[in-house]
């Protein structure tokens, strides 16, 4: 963060993967409109991420960062809000009984609007048009009115998120997440698989302890702890249009804040050194998350740990490895190496989606739900050979009962994927999966804790 930065500065950078807005009067008036609104999240919020954050990367805390890919405008209701929240409450509950330390929780929810895409256009039945870029920039409608940039979307976006961010505080604090209703999170649909028994199974140990305190004098009413939960907001800060009109200095420190979610991250196809996304992300005082692909080097992961994390801070740079199962072993050990020689301060998080994306036979994009575990399975084995801490897990999941990933449990396949393949982009592990992607992550770090404590003796 350095004094020069203004808010509007990535416009003289190259900026990628953002639309050509066709009526400058119209982004225009919509950027003034933004721009008066109150931001959605206050800048006293974001440092406290940051610094819970900042016990992650010293190994004191875990990361649980999930939600849609992306969120749309059509299928927005309390429901999904809650049973995705339900799913990332259940997914914490695992992770802290196995790894008996905090978890970090954030959604990637209330803004995660905008998308980068891998082609310009997009062609069905011998039509070209341009391609979909999120609900915040056009329509997924098939049609070239659809695909038309449109500013106003900003606004929707906004509503949208402020929305959904104040049902979240609402289940945050209210009562809801209550340690205490650890049984009622659970899915109906989810009530056949063996994730749900060993979620049961663990709900009854806590309902236990939960017993024991209260007979002791601790319940939800004396230690607040108990009662409420910190849940934090985060999205793909792509559209710095939209970014920049949230962006307002802070007035207890004085530094801009972007206003538009508690953290943003920087995405693999937008993360050039010079380029317009990490000159906004930079100047702003937010936890920021960088999405680190195959094809990042050294250098330039250095050089960008230098420009968005120049002090140093604990907390401030999450590094998303996202390099698909069975290359994580030829990237990450040479990143881990390079920052840990400079004494870099990060979180290492894995994001075991982006990297195992694949066309299945039936044509559907989809994820073998086997690659996702086994991508997870290879980022805690690097960082146990490294000596360094695995901090956190990045994944795209929804509380619907989908078919957008084949395995699990369930066992969704290739011919399943039809039956309920609702993702406006990506494809999504279900409750039944996210699940035992949690059991998975809990018991890798269980066995990191106790190599560690058989190491100790
Ligand atoms: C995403 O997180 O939805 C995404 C597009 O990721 P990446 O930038 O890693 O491809
Ligand atoms: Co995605």
């Amino acid at each position: 963060m350095t004094a020069q930065w203004q808010k509007s500065d990535w416009r003289s950078k190259t900026r990628i993967q953002m639309p050509d807005y066709t009526d400058p009067a119209a982004l225009a008036a919509a950027e003034k409109q933004l721009s008066s609104y109150p931001p959605l999240v206050f800048a006293g919020e974001a440092r406290k991420l940051t610094r819970q954050l900042g016990e992650v990367a010293e190994g004191k805390g875990f990361l649980l960062q999930g939600g849609d890919c992306a969120e749309s405008f059509e299928e927005f209701s309390a429901d999904l809000i809650r049973d995705t929240y339900k799913v990332m409450l259940q997914m914490a509950v695992v992770l802290t009984f196995g790894a008996k330390l905090p978890v970090v929780k954030i959604g990637r929810m209330a803004g995660q609007f905008a998308k980068p895409r891998s082609a310009a256009t997009e062609t069905k039945d011998g039509v070209e048009l341009p391609s979909y870029r999120g609900d915040i920039i056009n329509d997924i409608g098939f049609t070239p009115e659809s695909r038309i940039p449109d500013p106003k979307r900003m606004l929707q976006a906004y509503t949208q998120a402020a929305a959904s961010l104040n049902l979240i505080r609402a289940f945050s604090q209210g009562g809801f997440a209550d340690i205490a209703h650890v049984h009622s999170w659970t899915l109906g649909y989810t009530q056949n698989g063996n994730g749900y028994e060993r979620y049961e199974n663990l709900a009854n140990r806590i309902s236990e302890s939960l017993q024991f305190m209260e007979a002791a004098g601790v319940n939800g009413d004396t230690s607040d702890a108990l009662h409420r939960v910190d849940f934090y907001t985060s999205h793909e800060a792509l559209l710095l249009e939209y970014e920049e009109a949230l962006c307002r200095v802070d007035s207890t420190s004085g530094k801009p804040v972007a206003g538009s979610g508690h953290m943003i991250w920087i995405g693999d196809r937008t993360r050039q050194p010079d380029g317009a996304h990490v000159e906004f992300c930079r100047g702003v005082q937010n936890p920021i998350g960088l999405k680190c692909g195959p094809s990042i080097s050294t250098d330039d992961l250095l050089k960008l740990i230098d420009t968005l994390n120049p002090e140093n801070t604990p907390g401030r740079l999450t590094l998303i490895n996202r390099f698909g199962a069975g290359k994580v072993g030829e990237h990450m050990p040479k990143l881990i190496r390079a920052v840990e020689a400079e004494g870099r301060k990060v979180v290492w998080s894995c994001d075991p989606m982006h990297g195992n994306t694949i066309k299945a036979a039936s044509g559907y994009k989809t994820r073998p739900f086997e690659s996702v575990l086994r991508e997870v399975r290879e980022f805690f084995q690097i960082h146990a050979a490294e000596g360094t801490y695995p901090g956190g897990v990045h994944f795209e999941m929804t509380g619907k009962d989908v078919t957008e990933c084949t395995g699990g449990v369930r066992d969704v396949t290739d011919e399943n994927l039809s039956d309920r393949y609702h993702t406006a982009c990506d494809p999504r592990l279900n409750a039944s999966q996210s699940l035992e992607l949690a059991f998975l992550v809990a018991e890798e770090l269980d066995q990191r804790r106790q190599s560690q404590q058989r190491a100790a003796v």
